[in-house]
């Protein structure tokens, strides 16, 4: 079975069989190919897969999905027919979102399950509390519509001591309320995300939308930023990214290495230069402060990282020639059950030098940069 796989079965056994997994796979399944990963994902059983918008469901029908695919980031006018037709479930908060579909369910004579997303305190997308009685007014008296569903975001899930997850579960539940005294019953009700998901069960509702921990990642931190302790779920990371030495040369003592020289050589070094560079989605931050794995050791970034190249020096590892490979993301091989070894660079680590989060890293791994699946 794949890291994706076995990633979605632990999330599975975590959450128990009582609470639906919305498999996210929008923005090409965080840089992992949204069309494989949901197949594999629906192969495993997968009942349920997030997408941002109407084109990221209408490709994965026309690869032949027939999972339940949950639009969570809205819909613009125009896409309705599409929706309806192709059987893709939309998040709503707007009044004219449910003007819209009704009249496209109506044309096709069809009853279009719809979720409704609260806003909870993250301002972002959702209707606010004080919009809650009229979409569950006209949400009640639709015909065409039946309300399956029922979401909120969380802003900070992730930051364990932060109060606000807490204070919008309780508004969650004030807006839960407001349903019920409507009729109005939903039968999925989703909070939570991978960190959500994790580490807060009071969340999980009947369905939680996991994404970056079916990618094999979990985040969970402190205000202060250090790391949280957290039940433990057996994920791995489903992505490695490798590419091989391009060239290697012997550059003397004092001498300055690519663009701007902003790395000196402070002894006779020899260098190997890699064909990839931020046209990738290899970040520029990474200049100076990033390492590979190559022959089974960590060589550092030396020099900025250009548009198509990316230079480490290689001085302390034995043999680096033409064509070797090299780890980006990663673990060197090892002899272990699971075939790693004892040196890894993760996404968290390249995100970390960048100032940013690992789904940035993964998501920023650019088109040009060929998927292989095994
Ligand atoms: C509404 C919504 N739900 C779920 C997710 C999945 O989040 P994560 O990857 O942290 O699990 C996202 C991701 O941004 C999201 O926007």
């Amino acid at each position: 079975m794949t890291a994706l796989g076995e990633n979605f079965h632990a999330i599975q056994k975590h959450v128990g069989s009582g609470v639906t997994i919305c498999a996210v796979v929008k923005a090409d399944g965080y840089g992992h190919g949204a069309i494989e990963c949901a197949q594999a994902l629906e192969s495993e059983g997968a009942k349920w897969l997030g997408v941002t918008d109407a084109a990221g469901g209408l490709a994965l029908r026309a690869a032949g999905v027939k999972a339940r695919i949950l639009l969570m980031t809205g819909i613009w006018k125009g896409e309705e027919d599409g929706i309806v037709g192709q059987n893709l479930t939309p998040t709503i908060w707007e009044p004219w979102h449910i003007e819209t579909l009704e009249r496209a369910a109506r044309k096709r004579q069809s009853v279009l399950p719809v979720h409704l997303k609260l806003d909870t305190g993250m301002n972002r997308l959702g209707a606010a509390p004080e919009a809650w009685p009229r979409l569950c007014e006209m949400l009640a008296g639709s015909k065409q519509l039946s309300l399956e569903g029922v979401s909120t975001h969380f802003a900070s899930a992730e930051v364990l001591d932060s109060a606000d997850a807490a204070w919008q579960a309780k508004r969650f539940e004030e807006g839960l309320a407001m349903l019920w005294s409507h009729g109005l019953r939903p039968t999925l009700v989703h909070m939570g995300n991978s960190a959500a998901m994790t580490a807060r069960p009071d969340t999980w509702k009947t369905m939680v939308r996991p994404g970056i921990a079916l990618y094999g990642y979990s985040l969970a931190f402190t205000r202060g930023g250090e790391p949280a302790a957290v039940a433990e779920l057996p994920l791995r990371p489903v992505l490695s990214w490798k590419t091989r030495v391009l060239t290697v040369k012997e550059v003397a003592a004092g001498e300055a290495v690519g663009y701007m020289g902003t790395f000196v050589t402070k002894a006779r070094s020899r260098i190997a230069v890699l064909p990839v560079g931020y046209a990738d989605g290899y970040p520029r931050l990474l200049s100076n402060r990033a390492r590979v794995i190559v022959g089974g050791e960590y060589a550092p970034v030396v020099g900025r990282v250009s548009m198509d190249l990316t230079i480490v020096d290689v001085s302390h590892v034995s043999g680096v020639a033409v064509g070797d490979e090299v780890i980006l993301i990663g673990a060197s091989a090892g002899k272990g059950m699971d075939k790693s070894g004892d040196k890894k660079v993760d996404a968290v680590e390249l995100a970390r030098w960048c100032e940013s989060v690992p789904y940035e890293i993964l998501c920023g791994i650019s088109q040009r940069v060929p998927r292989v699946y095994s």
